[in-house]
């Protein structure tokens, strides 16, 4: 059933059916000539993909009025390579992936260059693939306001900590935590009582994971470094069976509305907001620049030490987000005070002026 769906997702791009999740944008129809292709990796990992890249990307799209077609490949590599494929096929100038891993992102991006089709890393970097930009955060410092977020919480120069980290294939994961670790292993009195990479960020096995963490540590867990918000909840959903949350600080990232209720809650100590409108903003940009055969703007280089090359990017700066500052996010349209202050969050809200 899910590749005959795909299947008629995938033909359905270049259509005119832009209501539909796989459907292209944007005015003039017909043939995709000059169209942009966006990948988005899935639905499981955030759910800033669908509820936050996807609507900011189609804004993007449809203000600078070119041809667009977004897709998300689940999270199947193969999946990924089809849908590519199909854009290639309906005639894509520009295509953006966010990989599932580097090896298969590298395949995607070569197939698209024999085709003549510029390709940009969206979000996570190609480790030795082709890519003419990279568009993402800033994310060693995404792992270092989330170090520093944590240090702030802990406030004692002596803690037991546990990290559980992003997805293995993951570069930014690497990224986040080398970031954290710059911050936190400065600090003599930390001691790190477990660390594990959570594969594709599920947030189901994150559970399973730091279940097996916590245990070994025989519960002597006094700050938990997670790497998005996905995986924080994973960490306070354990800490809460042990009448723990609320306690033990908790990191994350992507000032998602649970997150952001979590940090109402007092059970999870920051997250890190990461402006999709910006982000998506800088790889409209980028793209209607090859689109027209003209070089982007770029702001600096990105090492990608198995290419052994300089990636020119656009990296733009996170934000460090605690219940002080909940507001920011609702104020920069990250998410609505109507979605974050529901239910039991009201009074929450309320609390923290949160409005
Ligand atoms: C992104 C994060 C996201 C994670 C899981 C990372 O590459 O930068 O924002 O939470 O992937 O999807």
């Amino acid at each position: 059933m899910a590749v005959v769906g795909l299947a008629l997702s995938v033909s359905a791009c270049g259509g005119d059916d832009s209501g539909s999740e796989g459907g292209s944008g944007s005015g003039s129809g017909g043939e995709a000539e000059g169209a942009i292709g966006v990948i988005l990796p899935d639905t499981e990992s955030s759910v800033r993909w669908e509820s936050a890249d996807r609507p900011a990307l189609e804004a993007a799209f449809e203000e600078a009025g070119v041809e667009y077609d977004i897709q998300n490949a689940e999270g199947s590599a193969d999946r990924m390579a089809t849908i590519a494929d199909s854009m290639i096929t309906n005639g894509a100038t520009v295509l953006a992936i966010v990989n599932l891993d580097s090896e298969s992102g590298a395949a995607i991006q070569e197939r698209a260059a024999s085709s003549g089709v510029r390709t940009i890393d969206y979000d996570r970097l190609t480790l030795g693939g082709s890519a003419d930009y990279y568009v993402s955060f800033d994310n060693t410092v995404v792992g270092e306001l989330q170090g520093q977020g944590l240090q702030e919480c802990l406030g004692s120069d002596t803690a037991n900590i546990a990290y559980l980290n992003g997805s293995p294939t993951d570069n930014n994961a690497t990224l986040f935590s080398e970031g954290a670790h710059s911050v936190l292993d400065e600090v003599s009195g930390y001691e790190n009582v477990g660390e594990q990479a959570v594969p594709d960020w599920d947030p189901d096995e994150a559970v399973t994971i730091f279940d097996q963490l916590y245990t070994q540590a025989g519960g002597e867990i006094d700050g938990v470094y997670a790497a998005n918000d996905g995986l924080a909840g994973a960490a306070i959903s354990i800490l809460e069976r042990d009448g723990r949350a609320g306690e033990v600080p908790v990191t994350g990232q992507d000032a998602t509305v649970e997150g952001l209720q979590a940090i109402l809650a007092g059970d999870q100590c920051m997250t890190v907001y990461k402006s999709a409108t910006q982000e998506a903003g800088a790889l409209a940009d980028a793209a209607i620049a090859l689109v027209n055969g003209e070089d982007a703007e770029t702001n600096g280089t990105t090492e990608d030490v198995e290419g052994g090359r300089e990636v020119p990017s656009i990296l733009l700066e996170p934000q460090s987000i605690t219940a002080d500052n909940v507001q920011d996010v609702i104020d920069d349209g990250g998410q609505t005070a109507e979605d974050v202050c529901t239910g039991e969050f009201a009074s929450l809200c309320e609390d923290a002026g949160v409005s």
